[in-house]
């Protein structure tokens, strides 16, 4: 095992201790096979495996994040969150203050990709991730070392976690093309703590409608232009077919959140609860 394997596994509980089996959710208590069903569980290279076979939209964001066109792609994210900030920073600051004000937390990113949240976090925080991108999270180990053992390859809409096991939970920016959010919002819901903070953030669903395509009744003209940028023809039509309703989602899922308009209103934060109901230290 490299040296920053070993180190982080001495300190922290890593996500194989954390986790429970994806079957039956009997805790694994560190052991790769479930000692009730026997489901194995592999934790390869500092990444715990915990999924299934990948379907509907989750097969097409895995294999664009997982393939070169993300590299491709990954430009014109940035070039959107600088003018959201102006720069990334300040843009990902407008979601993670809603994050608990401790100087110890252990927190739960959704969708963590290569880590960009990561060095935002205080270094005092248990940060585990999950992602459906293999890819993503090898980076992200391989980035920020200490996240070694607590990346799972894993979906949101099955978390491989005991109930109320973090004192945060958060996604940001790969929401609006979940298979199913309203599971991953009952999933998230679920592994939080009482009163702990979920965030879910993402750019507006409708967002493509600013295209000029669309305007002009022209769609194949902003194909074009997704796929010169980098997207997947299968990533295109997930995006121009967006129809994520967020009002019902949240109303059903989130009866105690606020939405707050983020990225020059371009973006929306949910945060459950209300943080109007002031601040609330977990633990
Ligand atoms: C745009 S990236 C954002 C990464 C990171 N959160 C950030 O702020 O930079 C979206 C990430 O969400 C992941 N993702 C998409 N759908 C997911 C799902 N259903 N469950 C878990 N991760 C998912 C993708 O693989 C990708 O790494």
């Amino acid at each position: 095992m490299p040296e920053a394997l070993k180190i982080n596994a001495e300190i922290l509980p890593s996500a194989i201790e954390l986790a429970c089996c994806l079957s039956c959710g009997h805790r694994l208590e560190g052991r790769e096979t479930c000692a009730s069903c026997g489901r194995e569980h592999p934790e390869v290279e500092g990444i715990l495996h915990a999924i299934g076979p990948l379907t509907g939209t989750n097969r097409i964001a895995a294999q664009f994040y997982d393939g070169p066109n993300w590299s491709r792609f990954r430009p014109w994210e940035q070039l959107f969150l600088w003018f959201q900030g102006p720069g990334p920073r300040v843009a990902r600051r407008q979601i993670l203050r809603h994050l608990p004000q401790q100087a110890q937390a252990r927190v739960l990113e959704v969708g963590i990709g290569d880590g960009e949240n990561v060095p935002l976090l205080p270094p005092t925080w248990d940060i585990y991730g999950v992602d459906i991108a293999r890819t993503q999270l090898a980076v992200c180990r391989d980035r920020y070392p200490s996240m070694a053992r607590r990346l799972v390859w894993a979906e949101g809409e099955s978390l491989p976690f005991a109930d109320q096991t973090f004192d945060a939970v958060y996604t940001i920016g790969g929401f609006n093309y979940f298979r199913d959010q309203a599971q991953a919002l009952r999933e998230m819901q679920r592994v939080a703590r009482p009163e702990a903070p979920v965030i879910v953030a993402d750019e507006l669903p409708t967002l493509y409608r600013l295209a000029p395509g669309h305007a002009l009744g022209l769609e194949a003209i902003d194909r074009w232009g997704l796929r010169l940028m980098g997207l997947d023809v299968d990533f295109i039509d997930m995006v121009l077919n967006c129809r994520v309703d967020l009002n019902t989602l949240a109303r059903d899922a989130f009866p105690g959140h606020r939405r707050f308009p983020i990225w020059n209103r371009l973006g929306y934060c949910l945060v459950n609860p209300d943080p109007r109901r002031g601040p609330v230290l977990c633990r």
